[in-house]
């Protein structure tokens, strides 16, 4: 059984290689699919280091020996693999059953065909006929096979999709076009949790696993400067890990009322706007309201509903909110602040780094406790209102604020 952990980590503990098994590994052409998988070939064959045990073997339909070699070059692999360069499904297997090596990888399925079934390399019977060949070559040899496959939106060439079924895990790579950051997701897992987050940074050097994760979507700026209205930190989830995001909102008084978003759905944005100015008593009507969620994510959690709108707050307000405060929780249309699934990780997240205070639920606060969050304070808000009087004592002073309106006047 192969794990792969350590250096090139896939989430904490994700096994992806279990002797005899097929999987698939897809993602959009150059996110960095071969990279990966010229590593993860490395990694076996390093974890294996007895003499007795044969290398892996990389089989490239796209590219040649050559070329495969000099990307093991650039990414600093010393370990000895097997390349091969074919097409051939049968070639391929007859080959690699007598080398019978720790692992195969084929790269990839929209290249490689077998012979007496129709259609070109790529085609849809051609691409599922392969694969089951592969999953009867790992279930009878016990040699785990790892396959590339590119995912297409156009109809004619058959994108892994179809291959779901077939396969042992299926793993995605995503990464947005302009960041080097890249996701391992897996959507299905036949041997444990899909429940896991691999992510990297594509470097000069291949891919690297990202030890701050939770932390890389926080810009330099907000790291270091506390002089900026309009910034709030959400933590958000993806599978199991626990991300910081920084909301930016941007209010500009005497325009038309208009809104912008970025990275937020505009009917939330909408509602959470609405309710600042009907339960908080903020005079946005007549602001120009832009959000914008840094580093091009677009948040899908309710979770990030009260960072929302403390950033529009801060911005309206012009006043910033200390670096050190993170906000979880989702608003209601009472202007109330509701609990989100797996409070307490966030929460554990915030405090391990060293934040020095987060807001949430009035209900969080009371179930959470304070085991673990000595360094940080906890403080538990029933509403909206009580948020701007925690986090902007000075509101009060503020006169835009409609504070004498009995709406307003509330007792702490
Ligand atoms: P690749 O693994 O070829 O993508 P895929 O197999 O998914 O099509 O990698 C694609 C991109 O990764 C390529 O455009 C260049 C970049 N890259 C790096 O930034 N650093 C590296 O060390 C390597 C090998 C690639
Ligand atoms: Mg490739």
């Amino acid at each position: 059984m192969l794990i792969f952990r350590q250096t090139l980590c896939l989430g904490h503990d994700l096994i992806v290689c279990l002797m005899g098994s097929l999987t698939l590994v897809g993602g959009d052409p150059g996110v960095g699919k071969s990279t990966l998988l010229l590593q993860i070939a490395a990694m076996i064959t390093e974890e294996c280091n007895d003499s007795e045990a044969s290398p892996v073997v990389y089989v490239s339909g796209e590219e040649s020996v050559e070329q495969i070699g000099n990307r093991a070059d650039r990414l600093g692999i010393t370990e000895d693999i097997y390349l091969y360069s074919s097409n051939d499904i049968e070639d391929i297997l007859k080959k690699v059953q007598y080398l019978a090596p720790r692992a195969l990888v084929i790269d990839s399925i929209q290249t490689v065909y077998l012979k007496g079934i129709m259609g070109s390399p790529g085609g849809i019977m051609q691409v599922k006929e392969c694969t089951s060949a592969l999953l009867r070559f790992a279930k009878t040899t016990n040699i785990p096979v790892l396959l590339i496959g590119h995912v297409t939106k156009s109809g004619d060439i058959a994108g892994p999709r179809v291959l779901e079924h077939i396969v042992d895990v299926v793993l995605y790579m995503e990464g947005e076009k302009y960041s080097t950051h890249r996701m391992l997701r897996a959507v299905k897992n036949r041997f444990g949790s899909t429940d896991e987050l691999g992510v990297f940074e594509m470097s000069h050097s291949g891919l690297q696993a990202v030890s701050n994760a939770s932390e890389m979507f926080l810009s330099e700026q907000h790291l270091d400067s506390e002089i900026l209205a309009g910034l709030a930190v959400a933590v958000i989830m993806d599978g199991s890990r626990t991300f910081l995001i920084e909301i930016q909102a941007l209010c500009l008084s005497g325009s038309t009322g208009s809104r912008q978003v970025n990275g937020i759905h505009a009917n939330r944005a909408d509602m959470i706007i609405s309710v600042l100015i009907k339960q908080a008593g903020l005079r946005l009507q007549e602001n120009a309201v832009f959000l914008n969620v840094v580093s091009g994510l677009t948040l899908t959690e309710t979770a990030g509903d009260l960072a929302i709108a403390a950033a529009i707050c801060s911005s309206f307000l012009e006043v910033p909110i200390p670096n050190e405060i993170a906000f979880i929780g989702e608003i209601g249309l009472g202007g109330e602040l509701r609990m989100v699934p797996r409070m307490e990780k966030r929460v554990y997240t915030v405090a391990k780094l060293g934040y020095r205070m987060c807001i949430v639920p009035k209900t969080a606060e009371k179930t959470l406790g304070n085991e673990g969050l000595e360094k940080m304070t906890l403080v538990g808000c029933r509403n909206l209102k009580e948020v701007i009087y925690t986090v902007f004592p000075k509101v009060g002073d503020v006169p835009w604020v409609r504070r004498w309106e009995p709406a307003w006047i509330w007792v702490r």
